[in-house]
């Protein structure tokens, strides 16, 4: 019962997607604003205000800031959003739409609406107060209003018109109703539920479109199998694989099936079909992948347990201030048994930004 509690509950809260962005030089890239949807990778503190449970405004959380004050990232420090808009040259950190302190005038340089356990099934969310896709759609409209307000309809018009759109969902969807408790696959095939995920995402990339978006970046699943807390733990039971530290191939099967479904057989119809718009593949399993088996080429020492705690289990209100934390966060791809640190965020943004941001933004 007690790891059948702890399980549940550390897979509603993982994220799903590692967020991954950015590159280098900035001159070149006419855009100034980034708005980012999606889950935990992407949540800047958005969770801080609709509940306090799936929320990471506590210590150790955020103690690589400048400021060393946790703010609502699930990671040591930054995610790849704030990467992403520091090398664009927008500014330091992409910030929540929902924190009080957010101004019109910040809106302009975007926001992220993303909260940390949501996704793209209604059951993954379902059970908890986080902001499932379809409200953060709603509150972009809100924030767009308020762009109108603040500078005209046809300035308006024109931000959004430039602005990188990030999308980055998945992950919860799969550990929570795939792995945890397959109801949905027992329903409908591994499969047929990406499938069913990736309708899902389709309508939000025709969504963002509808309201003025055109340049649009889908991130795909990471190697689910490799996030420790899918090498602690199977279902609701331990994973054959906690012993040996080793990533859960079979889920990054799936992963993979997932990411080439997106790519090749829903991305490739909507660039056709939404006139005007660049849509692009995020690959984030790859440059996860490749960190977790070469760490010595990104000055890893562990990639295959958080920095926090034990670094098999820990995630949220688990990773307080009363457990252990790792001495040299840059040596861990992860933070959290879930979440990347601020390095790894680090390495997926340049890797977004050699593969993909050129091609979207100019
Ligand atoms: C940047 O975008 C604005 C708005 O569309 C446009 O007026 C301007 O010419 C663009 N500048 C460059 C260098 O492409
Ligand atoms: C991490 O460092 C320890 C101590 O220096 C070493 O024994 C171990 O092999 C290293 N692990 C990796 C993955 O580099």
């Amino acid at each position: 019962m007690a790891s059948s509690s702890a399980t549940s509950f550390v897979l509603i809260l993982s994220f799903a997607c590692y967020l991954s962005l950015p590159i280098p030089i900035t001159a070149s890239y006419n855009i100034s604003a980034v708005f980012a949807f999606g889950d935990s990778t992407a949540d800047a503190g958005n969770n801080n205000h609709v509940n306090s449970f799936f929320s990471s405004d506590h210590l150790p959380y955020g103690r690589d800031l400048p400021s060393h004050v946790p703010r609502g990232r699930f990671s040591n420090g930054k995610l790849s959003t704030d990467y992403l808009v520091d090398i664009l040259g927008i500014k330091d950190f992409l910030p929540a739409y929902l924190d009080p302190k957010l101004t019109d005038n910040d809106l302009l340089t975007g926001a992220s609406f993303a909260s940390g356990g949501s996704g793209l099934d209604k059951r993954t969310t379902a059970l908890t107060p986080v902001l499932d896709l379809p409200t953060q759609l709603d509150l972009f409209e809100q924030a767009f209003k308020r762009i109108r307000k603040l500078v005209g309809e046809e300035k308006a018009r024109v931000i959004v018109e430039n602005a990188l759109f990030v999308i980055s969902a998945g992950t919860n969807d799969m550990l929570y109703n795939a792995y945890s408790f397959p109801t949905r696959v027992i329903e409908l095939t591994m499969s047929g539920y990406q499938d069913f995920l990736l309708k899902n995402l389709e309508s939000v990339v025709e969504k963002l479109y509808r309201v003025g978006a055109r340049k649009i970046a889908v991130t795909g699943l990471p190697p689910i199998g490799c996030l420790p807390i899918q090498i602690t733990v199977d279902n609701i039971f331990p994973s054959p694989h906690w012993l040996r530290r080793e990533c859960n191939d079979d889920q990054n099967r799936d992963s993979q099936a997932y990411n080439s479904k997106l790519n090749s057989q829903i991305l490739p119809p909507l660039q056709t079909r939404l006139r005007g718009a660049k849509i692009g593949y995020l690959n984030i399993y790859k440059p996860i992948l490749d960190m977790a088996t070469n760490p010595a080429k990104y000055g890893f020492n562990q990639t295959h347990q958080g920095c926090c705690g034990t670094g098999l289990l820990e995630i949220g209100p688990l990773c307080n201030v009363l457990v252990p934390v790792c001495l040299h966060s840059s040596k861990y791809l992860f933070w959290d048994a879930v979440h990347l640190t601020q390095a790894g965020y680090s390495v997926l943004a340049d890797y977004f930004g050699k593969t993909l941001l050129t091609y979207l933004i100019n």
